[in-house]
């Protein structure tokens, strides 16, 4: 990942940290950990990485050093240390607290709804290499082939993103999901509907190949 990636900079930093906001006032998770947590939540995003070391734990380190300027009590920045290293998805790291919930929840939210659909492009598009595909050309939505969401993009949706919602742990959170997610569901329905009108077995479960439109004939020039 880039540091000037449109996906994870402070476009995205700042959604997290206004939902992850509401959804402590709602569930009564202490505003100011959780508001710390995800303002830093990222910080390991906006710095050259090697590609060995976690985001998550690089954002751990920056918000160390970060925090001891600011003179933050012991206990109130361990409570944000955990609720940053258990953000990530890959990192795969429980929370233990309300507020490591929340802004977990409020991260994953932004993976959901037309604010997720404009992530998955923006960060397939930076991933993708010259063979990546949009969709499986013969089984686009995944009903037979094996998940490879480097390959086609649209897999990740089926090996991510339709599952995160199943992953949030606050009731707010939850009820914010459903609803983002029920979203993500309808965009795939009516991305089914364009690729029927457009006459293309592609989406066909079977392994029938694509048929190939059929030209218009041109007049023969005298
Ligand atoms: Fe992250
Ligand atoms: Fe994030």
């Amino acid at each position: 990942m880039t540091v000037d990636d449109l996906a994870h900079g402070w476009e995205h930093v700042s959604r997290v940290y206004n939902v992850a906001l509401y959804i402590a006032e709602q569930e009564g998770a202490n505003k100011f950990v959780v508001g710390m947590a995800a303002l830093m939540h990222d910080l390991g995003r906006s710095v050259p990485q090697d590609g060995t070391t976690h985001h998550a734990d690089l954002s751990v380190k920056l918000a160390t050093e970060l925090m001891k300027t600011y003179q933050v009590p012991l206990d109130t920045q361990e409570a944000i240390l955990h609720a940053i290293i258990a953000h990530s998805f890959s990192r795969n790291i429980e929370p233990r607290t309300l507020e490591a919930c929340v802004v977990r929840d409020a991260d994953r939210l932004d993976s959901l709804g037309a604010l997720g659909l404009t992530r998955w492009a923006i960060t397939g598009t930076i991933r993708r290499n010259p063979q990546t595909r949009t969709y499986h050309p013969t089984d686009p939505f995944a009903a037979e082939h094996a998940l490879d969401d480097r390959a086609y993009l649209l897999d990740h949706f089926y090996s991510k993103l339709l599952k995160l919602s199943d992953t949030i742990t606050t009731n707010t959170g939850r009820r914010l999901s459903q609803s983002r997610t029920a979203f993500m569901h309808a965009f795939l329905r009516e991305l089914r509907d364009e690729l029927d009108i457009q006459g293309s077995s592609a989406h066909s479960s079977s392994h029938t190949l694509p048929t190939t439109p059929t030209l218009p004939t041109l007049p023969v020039l005298p």
